[in-house]
């Protein structure tokens, strides 16, 4: 069976406050600049997700963030920085900590690090911790970063809880004119929030697969990361929370069949048995390419979401490489809601 490649309504959407960056490169850098430095908040493309973003050393920029987000006080944010110098003004770094910040810098790796205690960096951005998150994204993120010359708090620019958002249009779908302005840079090309890896005593602890595969860190380093185990509430990375990434419909994983009228999401042309009458079939990757399938993840599920009033059922992917980060943001997706 062919379909046709669907586009997804959501889209179509769009508002007022969405600048295309293109070829005005410089101009939305300076629009950005002046909104940031007023206190209000921008939407800005980086690789793995659109982030909400507020000049990190304001205050009541940063509490917007967590009113726009509906976000819970506690929650830590991710500090965006233009490079390594930078961050160093306002974190330490361990030989380890500058070694993956040499190698993975610009990139879809966050690193928690001990704040310096004179850092200008506002509590709230940090949620009160001695420990700040911190990384340098790439693009036109990390351009608009050293032009402002100071860092910006971002977390992923949707609704807490809600899926994140990979374009411009998702952001202006669910925070509309929330957001002072929305910069547009296409599709994000990961698709994926970054890993997070915090340093303790010398060794390496994954707080959140992501973006960055786990194997990839751990091969460049020549050691083992440590992965929490259970499922106690993480209290350092409270955006782990299980039912994090709910769409509306109940989504299942490691689907074996489906119901006339589900959304199916497919992966590597593989059918999910009775997926015939399904309202809608999307595919991940046909070729079965993860980094393919986490860039259409969360759009997938959005559009899939959109399409039925039933189950949203996902066929089996294999949890190496970016699979590890997929099939976590599909169980955070399918866990029950609180
Ligand atoms: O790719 C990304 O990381 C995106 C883009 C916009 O950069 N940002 C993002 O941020 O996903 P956010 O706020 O949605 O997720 C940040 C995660 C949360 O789970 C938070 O609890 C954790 O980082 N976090 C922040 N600061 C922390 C800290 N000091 N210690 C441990 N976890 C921390
Ligand atoms: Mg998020």
């Amino acid at each position: 069976m062919r379909w046709k490649p669907v586009i997804c309504w959501l889209n179509l959407v769009f508002a007022m406050n969405v600048l295309i960056i293109g070829d005005n490169k410089i101009l939305a850098m300076d629009r950005a600049c002046a909104v940031l430095s007023t206190g209000q908040l921008i939407a800005l493309p980086t690789e793995t997700v659109y982030g909400l973003a507020a000049d990190a050393t304001n205050g009541e920029a940063v509490a917007r963030i967590f009113e726009v987000k509906g976000r819970p006080r506690f929650n830590p944010l991710i500090c965006h920085m233009s490079s390594i110098e930078m961050a160093r003004r306002y974190v330490h770094f361990d030989e380890m900590a500058l070694r993956l910040a040499e190698i993975f810098w610009p990139g879809p790796l966050t690193l928690v690090l001990p704040l310096k205690p004179d850092s200008p960096i506002h509590p709230l951005t940090s949620a009160g911790l001695e420990t700040l998150a911190v990384r340098v994204p790439t693009g036109f993120a990390r351009e608009l970063i050293a032009r402002y010359d100071h860092p910006l708090a971002a977390p992923s620019a949707n609704t807490s809880g809600k899926v994140s958002p990979t374009t411009a249009a998702h952001v202006a779908a669910d925070l509309g004119e929330k957001v002072q302005l929305i910069l547009d840079g296409g599709p994000a090309s990961i698709g994926l929030e970054s890993t997070i890896v915090k340093m303790t005593n010398g060794s390496l602890e994954l707080l959140r697969p992501g973006g960055l595969a786990s194997e990839d860190i751990e091969q460049a380093m020549g050691v083992t990361l440590r992965r929490r185990t259970g499922t106690a509430p993480i209290i350092e990375a409270p955006g782990m929370l299980r039912s994090h990434y709910a769409p509306s419909a109940p989504l299942q994983m490691n689907a074996q069949f489906a119901e006339p009228g589900d959304a199916v999401i497919r992966f590597a042309g593989q059918e999910v048995p009775g997926d015939a009458q399904a309202a809608i079939i999307l595919d991940l990757s046909p070729t079965g390419n993860l980094r393919e399938a986490a860039a259409n993840l969360f759009d997938y599920i959005k559009c899939a979401d959109a399409a039925t009033d039933r189950h949203i059922r996902v066929a089996p992917i294999a949890p190496t490489g970016l699979g590890e980060a997929i099939n976590d943001r599909l169980e955070r997706a399918a866990a029950p809601r609180p």
